[in-house]
């Protein structure tokens, strides 16, 4: 039996509404639909009617009491009903979540996702669905869980080109990466440690070798600079090979570790990225610890922006659905919808090739603790136009041979990939040198 999820005595007519997936998400949404059933009414205009809760397992023992006869395994019953208006779709991955999405466009229903991975992949074939049959798609809850950030960049600097987005865009690696750092653990230890607490999956793959957190920047990216770059089209790394050592240097040159989702412009051309950055102790990113998220925006009106809070989670990303309902119950989230056209986006942008990318780099080498080495290392980079910024070797004791291999750190100034690349072609030719060669970006 639906479920009015308001007491009020009112004239107009209930919003009935869907949950199509009841994993955590869900839960959290339907938890607050019931508990503050009288705010979400007043806010959206009127009462939501709950007429359908769609899981995969009946007999899976659940979080919350629903009314009776919502709950069901059969996700045709919400296509099939032609009452329900809107449907929450929290289906993971991309099959059948895609199949989903578009039967429940296609049987009338605006839907509210928090499916990063499909809108990464396929966001513009389901907003053009979506159009063709005058239906919308919110998608809030897809970047960065409970900070606004889509209606940020979509709405509230609508009056600004942004100039720039660099984001701790996943938890669970902020999470590892803080461990690392405050507790000098190595990443498998971490990894443990976050898969014990539950902030890490069984499979961490997609967290921890920077997917997740890329696929969000795609559909940033597309949000803030019309342009929709692939998955793989740009350069992305994660911290599953990240070693201790680096971040105790880090830590000795005044910086600290994190895992930045960058898209910038440079000129008229986007510069996109993911990769474990040097970013400075005492920058305020540098200062999201756990399992936060962050991003730094940048408006040629409004200037720098910053926002942060919890990026995962059941009622963080609860709060992001919530917002995206009653938007398309007051009628806001379908004008956006309209307004942006992300079905049809012309290019406003060109990638930026990585060779003509430029930052600071900090490279750690494996050297042969002999006389000359550190001046052929100097000689290759500075014929690359490569110039030193810094150096730390520390003394090693002294073996029986002689010949010991010890750590060398350098910090660079300002250079380009393709620098980098040509003389690391030409480094690997040193046979004073060992793999691996570690380098990492400096965000500045
Ligand atoms: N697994 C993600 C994170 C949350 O750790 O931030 C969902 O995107």
């Amino acid at each position: 039996m639906p479920v009015t999820l308001s007491n009020a005595t009112s004239p107009i007519s209930p919003l009935s509404i869907a949950i199509v997936g009841m994993g955590t998400v869900g839960t959290g949404v339907a938890k607050v639909l019931l508990e503050q059933s009288e705010r979400i009414a007043r806010r959206a205009g009127r009462p939501i009617q709950l007429r359908h809760a769609v899981v995969n397992d009946l007999k899976k023992p659940r979080e919350i009491e629903l009314p009776p006869g919502i709950l069901t395994d059969n996700v045709r019953r919400v296509i099939d009903d032609r009452e329900t208006q809107i449907a929450i779709h929290l289906v993971g991955g991309i099959h059948p979540a895609k199949e989903i999405m578009i039967s429940l466009l296609e049987s009338g229903k605006d839907v509210v996702t928090a499916n990063k991975a499909l809108l990464c992949e396929h966001g513009p074939e389901l907003f053009a669905r979506a159009r063709e049959l005058g239906r919308s798609i919110a998608f809030e809850a897809a970047v960065a869980g409970g900070i606004p950030i889509i209606a940020t960049v979509s709405q509230c600097m609508a009056g600004n080109q942004i100039t720039s987005i660099s984001g701790i865009l996943n938890g669970t690696t902020n999470f590892i990466l803080t461990e690392m750092i405050q507790r000098d653990q190595s990443y498998a230890v971490a990894l443990r440690r976050a898969q014990e607490l539950g902030y890490a999956e069984a499979d961490p793959t997609m967290d921890v070798d920077g997917t997740d957190a890329a696929q969000k920047l795609v559909i940033l990216t597309q949000l803030a600079f019309g342009t929709k770059v692939k998955l793989d089209a740009f350069p992305r790394r994660g911290i599953d090979k990240l070693d201790l050592g680096d971040i105790r240097y880090a830590a000795e040159l005044g910086y600290t570790v994190k895992l930045l989702a960058v898209s910038k412009l440079v000129g008229n051309r986007l510069e996109v990225h993911v990769s474990p950055t040097l970013v400075k102790k005492e920058s305020p990113l540098a200062q999201v610890h756990g399992a936060f998220n962050a991003v730094a925006l940048t408006g040629d009106v409004v200037g720098d922006t910053w926002y942060s809070g919890r990026g995962a989670g059941q009622l963080p990303t609860a709060s992001a659905v919530l917002a995206d309902l009653i938007d398309m119950a007051v009628g806001r989230a379908q004008l956006t919808f309209e307004r942006l056209g992300l079905w049809n986006i012309e290019p406003q942008f060109e990638l930026l090739p990585q060779a003509e990318t430029s930052c600071r780099y900090y490279l750690r080498f494996n050297i042969e603790d002999r006389p000359h080495v550190l001046a052929d290392i100097a000689d290759v980079l500075g014929r690359h136009d490569i110039s030193i910024a810094s150096v730390i070797q520390h003394e090693a004791p002294e073996t029986a041979s002689g010949d010991s291999f010890v750590p060398l750190v350098i910090m660079t100034h300002k250079t380009t990939a393709g620098h980098l690349d040509a003389a690391r072609l030409e480094l690997a030719q040193l046979t004073t040198l060992r793999p691996p060669l570690v380098e990492l970006p400096v965000a500045g």
